[in-house]
């Protein structure tokens, strides 16, 4: 079941963030922050109370793209199109609050998740040199969710 995430979930995403990435990761401090004062809608896959995967998306009252923050399955259930599924419900929320297009970030060595976004219909839309800690590039990518009026 994919649902909103509470303070409730913060050991289980934290311990989801610290097996998924090598480096720029969410502390607890970050997903309490997300979880309570950003303008952010962070979902969790829940799995008879266990947490198989995240997903945070940060909206800005500025602009009609939201952005997804960042998205992780459990190792030991990758490759079984859970990220598929939350990429949808993200897509989902996002038009529910009135977003147009998705936006987001991604390590050029990172196969799977740009597979991800590719098969779901996101476009590369930019290069960003020098974007993680390690120094490596971001692809950008977008989706537009809904036609323009
Ligand atoms: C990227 C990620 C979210 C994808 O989630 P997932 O549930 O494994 O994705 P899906 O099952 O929907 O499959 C997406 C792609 O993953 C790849 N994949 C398949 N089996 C896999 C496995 N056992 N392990 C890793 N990747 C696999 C495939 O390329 C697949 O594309 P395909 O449809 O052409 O086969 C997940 O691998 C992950 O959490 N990675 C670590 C964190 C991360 O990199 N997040 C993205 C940051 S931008």
């Amino acid at each position: 079941m994919i649902r909103t995430a509470t303070l409730a979930d913060l050991d289980s995403l934290v311990l989801l963030e610290n097996s998924s990435f090598e480096t720029d990761r969410l502390t607890r401090l970050n997903f309490r922050y997300l979880l309570t004062k950003a303008n952010a809608t962070l979902l969790v896959d829940d799995e008879e109370g266990y947490i198989r995967a995240y997903a945070v998306i940060l909206y800005n009252s500025a602009t009609s793209t939201a952005r997804l923050y960042s998205i992780a399955v459990g190792a030991e259930y990758r490759g079984q199109r859970i990220g598929q599924q939350l990429l949808k419900a993200v897509e989902e929320n996002a038009i529910g609050n009135g977003r147009l297009s998705l936006r987001l970030e991604v390590r050029r060595d990172n196969q799977s998740a740009i597979k991800l976004y590719q098969n779901a219909g996101y476009r590369e839309i930019a290069i960003i040199e020098d974007y993680y800690e390690d120094h490596l590039e971001a692809i950008r990518f977008e989706k537009k969710l809904a036609p323009e009026k």
